[in-house]
């Protein structure tokens, strides 16, 4: 495999592990200074914004198998916890708007703040949405229909705490999050936490991007060959993906005590370059098969056992 001009690769390497050091001591300077937003670069402008989430609030309807009719009956007064909102909350507020009783997040990074361009966001999600969930969604901020007053706390409220976890006392009926186990820092803990936060009877879906986050150097999934050791010097604090496959999803879900309800590829790495690249990497990550080790995300339905 090329692995590059060994004085590029030094310099590449130096970097990250030093940038891994300012996000692991100064998490709010890295996240201001990397811009990060949760979404990638492309989806920024509050439109935009409000389509993707509108898009993510499809996805689990058909997740939990809700046609539109059906979502209000079943949300109504359903508390949820949402893991790594990202930069806005319109997730939880599109889950307010169509019933939920109370929608609480939690991140590891300070990344939701009312910025002009947040704002915007939550104008525009509030017009696209018709009369009634509008008005709920409304009654979400501090000040009715002011977005600028912030959420009221008792509809919505944001915690970053630290790895991103909830704690104890938490009883939900639904717990969230898109994009954000591949990037936990101790995702053993996030499982137990998720264990002790759901409620008997509840539901935990997730959606887990595998793919490399652009850290790949010079073809597809290369960043699974780096040593474990090497890889996380480099990236561990930066809430970068922190590697795991789905192997070890099913594994941890096990070991805290959750069933697997469902488990979905979202899609596979052809096979010509997983067989590139198994050989080398297979070996970090436990007893995975070839096919298993293809996997570009999932979508998964957690309860528990
Ligand atoms: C790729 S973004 C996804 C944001 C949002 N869910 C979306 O779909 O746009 C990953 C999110 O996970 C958060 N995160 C990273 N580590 C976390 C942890 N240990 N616990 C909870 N959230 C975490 C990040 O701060 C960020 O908000």
């Amino acid at each position: 495999m090329n692995t590059g001009n060994l004085s590029t690769e030094a310099l590449h390497f130096a970097r990250q592990v030093l940038s891994n050091q300012v996000a692991h001591f100064a998490p709010g300077i890295y996240t201001r200074l990397t811009r990060r937003t949760g979404r990638g670069d492309a989806v920024t402008e509050p439109l935009q914004v409000v389509y993707y989430f509108l898009e993510c609030f499809r996805d689990y309807q058909e997740q939990l198998d809700l046609p539109g009719d059906a979502v209000a009956d079943y949300l109504q007064g359903k508390k949820i916890l949402e893991y790594g909102p990202g930069d806005t909350l319109c997730m939880a507020l599109l889950f307010y708007a169509h019933g939920a009783g109370q929608v609480d997040c939690v991140d590891r990074f300070p990344l939701s703040r009312l910025t002009a361009n947040n704002i915007g966001a939550y104008y525009h999600l509030l017009n696209t949405l018709p009369a009634g969930p509008r008005e709920r969604a409304q009654s979400a901020f501090k000040h009715k229909n002011l977005v600028s007053s912030g959420f009221d706390p008792a509809a919505i409220a944001y915690r970053v705490t630290p790895d991103g976890l909830a704690g104890n006392g938490g009883s939900y009926d639904l717990i969230l999050s898109r994009a954000v186990l591949e990037h936990v820092n101790d995702l053993e803990e996030t499982m137990r936490d998720i264990k002790r936060n759901l409620k008997p009877g509840g539901l935990s879906i997730h959606k887990v991007d595998l793919k490399s986050h652009g850290l790949d150097r010079h073809a597809d999934f290369d960043f699974l060959t780096r040593r474990p050791l090497v890889y996380r010097l480099m990236y561990s604090h930066k809430g970068c993906p922190n590697r795991w496959r789905v192997n070890k999803y099913r594994e941890l879900a096990e070991k805290v005590g959750l069933r697997l309800k469902t488990l979905t590829p979202t899609g596979r790495l052809a096979a010509d370059k997983v067989e590139h690249i198994y050989p080398e990497a297979a070996r970090h990550f436990g007893n995975i098969s070839p096919e298993e080790f293809s996997w570009l995300g999932f979508w998964m339905t957690l309860e528990h056992a």
